[in-house]
């Protein structure tokens, strides 16, 4: 049982403060149902990603450069803001065994030790993978490879043990495109299809206290390249091969953007009975339209029980991998961007400019004998808003013939619209949108009455 001290949090003094937030808002909010307190003044506002996330259940992380973090500000906004860390380059093969056998994890360890001192989870990343890794592997005979990966994840996650949260096991085995075959690497083409069930299998017996994912790219929509993944993950549950989840790397651009489907790639795994993960978002572009992907990406994580974390592919865009496509939510002088703002409301919670507000303006854009189209822009106020509804009222016998970008909602006398956004519905600070639609007079052509604004 949990030991709860006066204020309620400090029982737990090694967590950072915005966890301690996040749970004396969950402590108030356990003690005000149970009638045992009543909470005075204004609710705290929840104001960082990390705490936003675990009010709805999640973690929200970073990927983690250890010879960044004895940058001040790259720190301090790391502290501030996630509760979750992954290694971006310290875990892999090539910096932990560079050579066999022997095991260097002081980078790593860095991270870690750190991390844990400020009560945030690890992502470990990643065991068995074709990419960073030493020469040496890719010249050894098949019983040798088999011996030295499982000899590599044991050593590895036995120094861990008890530290990790989850464990990308195997990363990036299968190919692009249409084949839905898995990618040559030296694991595949010696020791076979067997090879990660084999990883799986090795890493369980280690650690049965972190939870082993398979992680991809390209995996984040219904595709060839996923459904392999897919069938490979029905397998293994089928068969009681050891895996608890499936990391969606999710790096966009507008080469590859947010898949229409996404939420729905994420809840097919999901109902196979593993956790999901979005494991390395990062969204190239600037200003609201990124901010619009970035909100949908952490909508469709939230309207997926399953979908436990979400973690970004670095804190600030002057370090990331692809740093010229600006692709994260802090800019290169760790301002928040719009992104940020999104993710933040998309969480529910506050940017910080109090709740959301917008505007409704109506206007007539074309006449003609027997109708009319109106046009109502939607203006957001001072801070980003996740979505509005605007109601319009037309007088009888007045109908409404057609609507553009937004989506209706009738009442029962048929004069009254609820219009909301037919898709994303963000809007950053003082962002604009708009809907139109034809009203057929019928004889009468009074102006439509168009109601307020409501943001959430
Ligand atoms: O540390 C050396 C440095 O000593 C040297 O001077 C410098 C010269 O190029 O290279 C440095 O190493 C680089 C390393 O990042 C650390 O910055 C490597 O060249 C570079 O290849 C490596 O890139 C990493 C990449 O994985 C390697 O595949 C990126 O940082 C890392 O963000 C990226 O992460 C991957 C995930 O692990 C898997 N999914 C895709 C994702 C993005 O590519």
């Amino acid at each position: 049982m949990v030991q709860i001290s006066p204020d309620g949090i400090s029982a737990r003094p090694h967590l950072p403060a915005c966890t301690r937030r996040a749970l004396s808002l969950v402590t108030a909010g356990v003690l005000a149902l149970a009638g045992v307190v009543s909470l005075a003044g204004p609710a705290e506002a929840v104001g960082t990603l990390g705490n936003a996330a675990a009010a709805k259940g999640r973690y929200f992380g970073t990927a983690v450069a250890a010879h960044h973090l004895g940058e001040a500000q790259y720190a301090s906004t790391l502290d501030a803001q996630f509760d979750s860390v992954t290694p971006e380059n310290e875990m892999k093969w090539d910096a932990i065994e560079s050579t066999r056998n022997s095991f260097n994890y002081s980078s790593a360890d860095q991270i870690v030790n750190r991390a844990r001192s400020k009560g945030m989870k690890v992502r470990g990343h990643t065991l068995v993978w074709h990419s960073q890794l030493p020469g040496w592997v890719g010249g050894l005979g098949t019983a040798d490879l088999r011996t030295a990966m499982n000899n590599h994840i044991t050593q590895v996650m036995t120094h861990y043990k008890g530290k990790i949260d989850s464990w990308d096991v195997v990363n990036e085995a299968y190919q692009d495109g249409s084949s839905g075959a898995r990618r040559s690497s030296p694991f595949q083409d010696k020791l076979g299809n067997g090879f990660i069930e084999e990883a799986f299998r090795t890493a369980r017996a280690v650690d049965a206290g972190a939870k082993l994912c398979y992680n991809d790219y390209n995996t984040d929509g219904q595709n060839a390249k996923s459904n392999a993944v897919y069938a490979m993950v029905k397998d293994f549950k089928q068969r009681g091969v050891p895996i608890d989840c499936v990391g969606f790397q999710s790096h966009f651009n507008s080469n590859s953007p947010v898949p229409s489907d996404y939420r729905a790639n994420l809840q097919r795994f999901a109902d196979l009975g593993v956790d999901v993960q979005i494991t390395e978002l990062d969204i190239e572009g600037s200003g609201s339209s990124q901010a619009a992907s970035y909100s949908s990406v952490v909508n469709a994580c939230l309207a997926v029980t399953r979908c436990t974390g979400i973690t970004v592919w670095g804190v600030t865009d002057k370090y990331s991998w692809r740093s010229s496509g600006t692709p994260l939510l802090f800019d290169g002088n760790y301002n928040k961007k719009p992104a940020y703002d999104a993710v933040l409301t998309a969480l529910g919670g506050s940017t910080g400019g109090g709740s959301g507000s917008c505007t409704a303006t109506y206007t007539q854009t074309a006449t003609w004998n027997g109708g009319f189209n109106g046009q109502v822009t939607i203006k957001a106020g001072g801070s980003a808003i996740s979505s509005w509804t605007v109601p319009v009222t037309v007088t009888s016998p007045q109908k409404v013939s057609a609507t553009w970008n937004g989506s209706p909602t009738w009442d029962t006398s048929g004069n009254v619209m609820t219009v909301k956004p037919s898709g994303n519905g963000y809007l950053a600070a003082g962002a604009s949108t708009s809907f139109g639609f034809t009203v057929n007079t019928n004889g009468n052509t009074s102006t439509p009455a168009v109601g307020s604004c409501t943001a959430s």
